[in-house]
C-alpha cells in the first residue's frame, strides 16, 4: 500500500502540491486527475524521489520512502512512465527494456513470462530489434509502459500514457493495461485528461486542483461533485459521464 501523508511540494512562491493525504492499496487501480497545473506531475514526482518534498511523509507497505533516492525507491519498485517520454532513442527496443530492468527490483527469470507477454500485448514483439527513435509515437508510450513492468513494480504510476493516442490505440492502451493490473500485483496511478479512458479503467479517482485534493470516490461520484463539476469536468463532460 502506497501512503501520502500531509504531502507539500513548493517551488519558490507556486504550492504545486498542498497537504496531500491518500493512499493506495496494491491491487487497486486509483485515476489521478485534474486541470493543467493541478500538480499531478508533481505528485508523481515525489513519490518516484524525481523531486523532494517540503513537507509530509511517504510510505510504501508501512515502511518510509522519505530518506530514499529515486534508485532506491526503484529498486523497492517504484515505477513510473514520463508525461514527456524518457526514451533512449539510439537504443533498440529490447535495449531499452533490459535497461530498465537492471535499474529496478526485477531479478532472475522467474517474471520473464510476465515481460514477455506484456511485450506481446502493447505491440512491440516484431519491434525489438528496431531502435527506438524509429518507433512511432504511440509505440513509444507503450514502450514506456513495457520499461516500467519490467521493474516487476509494487507501485505503477502512468503519467498521461495515452496522451496523444486516438480513440483505437486508447482502446487497445486500456485493455493492455486491465491485463497489466491483473498479472502484477501493484498500485497503479494512473493520470490522464481522457476521462471516458480514466473513468473505465478506475474504480477510485482523486481530483486535484490547484495542488489540493477536492475530491476523492468512485467515477460517479466524483463525475458529479460539483466542485470536480466547477474546476475541471464542466457541464458538458458532467453529463458524458
Ligand atoms: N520543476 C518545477 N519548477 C517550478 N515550478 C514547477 C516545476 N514543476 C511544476 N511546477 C509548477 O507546479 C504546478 C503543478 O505542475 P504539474 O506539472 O505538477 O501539473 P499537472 O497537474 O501535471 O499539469 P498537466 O495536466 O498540464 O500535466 C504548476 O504551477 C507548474 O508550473
Ligand atoms: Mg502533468
Amino acid at each position: 500500500m502506497l501512503e501520502l501523508k500531509g504531502v507539500s511540494k513548493t517551488f519558490g512562491g507556486v504550492k504545486a502540491v498542498q497537504d496531500v493525504t491518500m493512499s493506495v492499496a496494491s491491487g487497486e487501480m486509483r485515476g489521478l486527475i485534474g486541470p493543467n497545473g493541478a500538480g499531478k506531475s508533481t505528485l508523481v514526482n515525489l513519490v518516484s524521489g524525481l523531486l523532494a518534498h517540503s513537507a509530509g511523509t511517504l510510505s510504501l507497505d508501512g515502511e518510509s520512502l522519505d530518506s530514499l533516492s529515486a534508485q532506491e525507491r526503484a529498486r523497492r519498485g517504484i515505477a513510473r512512465t514520463f508525461q514527456n517520454l524518457r526514451i533512449f532513442p539510439s537504443l533498440t527496443v529490447q535495449q531499452n527494456i533490459d535497461v530498465a530492468g537492471y535499474s529496478g527490483a526485477a531479478s532472475g527469470r522467474e517474471g520473464d513470462s510476465v515481460l514477455q507477454e506484456a511485450i506481446e500485448r502493447l505491440g512491440l514483439s516484431d519491434r525489438l530489434n528496431e531502435t527506438a527513435g524509429s518507433l512511432a509515437y504511440g509505440q513509444l508510450r507503450r514502450l514506456e509502459i513495457v520499461r516500467a513492468v519490467a521493474l516487476r513494480p509494487r507501485v505503477l504510476m502512468l503519467d498521461e500514457p495515452a496522451a496523444g493516442m486516438n480513440d483505437q490505440e486508447t482502446g487497445s492502451l486500456a485493455q493492455a493495461l486491465g491485463w497489466v493490473r491483473s498479472q502484477i500485483d501493484c498500485a497503479v496511478l494512473l493520470i490522464d485528461h481522457d476521462l471516458k479512458f480514466i473513468m473505465a479503467l478506475s474504480e477510485r479517482i482523486t481530483v486535484l486542483n490547484m495542488g489540493k485534493v477536492i475530491a476523492e470516490g468512485t467515477p460517479k461520484e466524483v463525475s458529479e461533485n460539483r466542485q470536480v463539476i466547477d474546476a475541471y469536468l464542466g457541464e458538458d463532460q458532467q453529463q458524458a459521464a
